[in-house]
């Protein structure tokens, strides 16, 4: 089973530091959740994880199948079974969902075997359908811009067709609950744990504990003013729902606002 083992992750952005020194290891096979206020980090943890440009690694490493993975270009890290799901999906006009899955699959394919020429067309028709029906998407959004118009709800849909369809063994998903409707969510999270098993591992981001009654979390883990302050089970979500944040941030010596 892989591993991905991030150490004393130091991350800034235009000079200001942001991850201060965080430690995380996420095996496949189990899922952690993230909770932490606003501002704390969470979205940072996982866009330098992808090789978000703008983030700038200063210390730390992240090692996946034996490669620190901050040494990787943001495909490579992505062949090598990372994912993340955007908590702010941005449209991409002129490439249609159909277009754009077969592109990143057979990217995929390709990253593995060099031979490889591509899943051929009516294969890929019916597994994008299959997984649309998981989701309980209308397969017009196949023939659609990618997020162009879509609702907050059905780009996080859309988020979670892309990673049903690539099945990578590592997934980070940024809020994908926020902006969800209560039917969404619950269909969102059945399509999460239809890949969950001793191949999948995924990292939670969330402000609530809601999702992780769908999808339950071996553990939960609470980030603050950029590291991981505390971890735990289920049931550090379900305290944090009836206390909030200021005992975490009391224990942790900071100024309660
Ligand atoms: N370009 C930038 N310049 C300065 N500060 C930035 C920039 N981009 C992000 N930040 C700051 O980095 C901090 C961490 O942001 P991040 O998006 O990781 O938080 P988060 O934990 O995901 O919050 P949320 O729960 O609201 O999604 C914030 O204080 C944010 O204002
Ligand atoms: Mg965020």
């Amino acid at each position: 089973m892989s591993e991905l083992v991030i150490n004393n992750l130091h991350v800034a952005i235009e000079d200001k530091e942001i991850l201060k020194g965080l430690n995380l290891t996420v095996r496949q096979g189990e899922i952690h959740a993230i909770m932490g206020p606003n501002g704390t980090g969470k979205s940072t943890l996982a866009y330098s994880l992808m090789g978000h440009p703008n983030y700038d690694v200063t210390d730390g490493e992240a090692f996946f199948k034996g490669e620190n993975v901050l040494d990787l270009e943001t495909d490579e890290r992505s062949h090598l079974g990372l994912f993340l799901a955007f908590q702010y999906p941005v449209a991409i006009p002129g490439v249609t969902v159909a277009n754009f899955l077969r592109t990143a699959l057979n990217a995929h394919r390709k990253a593995t075997n060099p031979e490889d020429k591509g899943m051929p067309i009516p294969e890929f028709r019916k597994l994008l359908k299959e997984r649309m029906d998981l989701l309980k998407m209308d397969h017009s959004f196949a023939g659609r811009y990618l997020n162009e118009g879509f609702s907050g709800g059905e780009k996080k849909r859309a988020e979670i067709l892309q990673m049903a369809t690539l099945k990578p063994e590592i997934a980070i998903l940024d809020e994908t609950d926020s902006g969800l409707d209560i039917d969404a969510l619950r269909i969102v999270s059945e399509g999460v744990n239809a890949l969950r098993g001793p191949e999948f591992g995924a990292v939670v981001i969330t402000h609530y504990q809601r999702i992780l009654n769908y999808i339950q979390p071996d553990f939960v883990h609470i980030m603050l003013e950029g590291r991981i302050v505390e971890s735990g089970g289920p049931e550090l979500a379900l305290q944090l729902e009836e206390q909030g944040y200021d005992w975490v941030r009391e224990k942790y010596s900071l100024v309660v606002s």
